[in-house]
């Protein structure tokens, strides 16, 4: 396990393909030494090496099953304890795309313990550490489709709506900590997520997907400019002011204490 250094560390969760390795790229390029998380032992290990070579910093592969207790505890572990770690990118996920009930229950527990299990078990275990060292910045990769679903995402759109409220909440708990909170609103981002969730990116109309390298580059800008929530494809920025002013308005609206007259029997 990497050793304590007076250098930080970014954590990488999903760093063997698509956004999570740009992710460490960029992080890389940034001077973090990077703890990349995945499955795939020999994936992680050419990236450490290549991202070692070309940036000049320590990277090493932490090969952990993150749909399972054993992968959980074995991130969150070195998460509690090594007090380098002063970024935490919480971006594995599967989408399993499809009507409900005809999905297979392993695909839903699949992504209900990846998408949701695994990123809240991440953060719980890194925040103590942010909090006391005052300092820390964690990266929630959501979904635009957490905003919105569709008929065969019901599930997937579940689990990103969970990531938004989730990280949402943590911006606030977090406010005046010195520890930064962001979540991120991809839309369809061109990577190997697509093949295996019933949906190939081939039939996606090409203009409305972007490059993982502009996706994450557009999010790291989101960060450096203080957002707290970022859809990085949404040009029109007072479309998101409205949507927080609505869904706070909503809220207020909500604190009445007694049945809307429309509702009265
Ligand atoms: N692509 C899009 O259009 C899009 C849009 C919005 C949001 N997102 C979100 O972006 C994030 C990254 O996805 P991506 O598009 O970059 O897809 P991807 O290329 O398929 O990458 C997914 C990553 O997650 C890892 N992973 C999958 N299952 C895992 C498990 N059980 N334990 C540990 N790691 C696991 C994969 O590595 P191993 O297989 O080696 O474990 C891989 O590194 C996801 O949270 C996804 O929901 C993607």
């Amino acid at each position: 396990m990497m050793s304590t250094t007076s250098r930080k560390i970014a954590v990488v969760t999903g760093a063997s393909s698509g956004i999570g390795a740009v992710y460490a790229d960029r992080l890389a390029q940034r001077g973090y030494d990077l703890v990349l998380v995945a499955r795939r032992e020999d994936r992680l290990q050419s990236l450490a090496a290549s991202l070692a070579a070309a940036h000049g910093v320590h990277a090493e592969p932490l090969v952990a099953d993150l749909a399972t207790e054993a992968g959980q505890a074995k991130v969150a572990q070195l998460l509690a304890t090594n007090p380098a770690v002063s970024v935490l990118v919480n971006n594995a996920g599967i989408a399993r795309l499809g009507p409900v009930g005809d999905s297979a229950d392993e695909d839903l527990s699949a992504q209900l313990a990846l998408n949701i299990q695994a990123l809240t078990r991440l953060t719980r275990a890194v925040l103590p550490g942010f909090k006391q060292r005052k300092q820390g910045t964690l990266i929630n990769i959501a979904s635009v489709l957490g905003l919105h679903s569709l008929p065969i995402s019901a599930v997937y759109s579940g689990t990103k709506a969970f990531v938004v409220a989730f990280s949402n909440g943590l911006a606030q708990e977090l406010e005046g900590s010195g520890v930064r909170v962001q979540v991120v609103l991809p839309a369809a981002t061109a990577t190997d997520l697509w093949a295996p969730s019933g949906v190939p990116l081939e039939a996606l109309a090409p203009a409305t997907v972007m490059k993982a390298e502009h996706m994450v580059d557009a999010a790291l800008a989101g960060l450096d400019q203080g957002e707290s929530l970022t859809l990085p494809s949404v040009a029109d920025a007072r479309l998101i002011e409205n949507y927080n002013v609505a869904r706070v308005a909503l809220f207020s609206a909500a604190q009445t204490g007694v049945p809307a007259p429309r509702l009265k029997a």
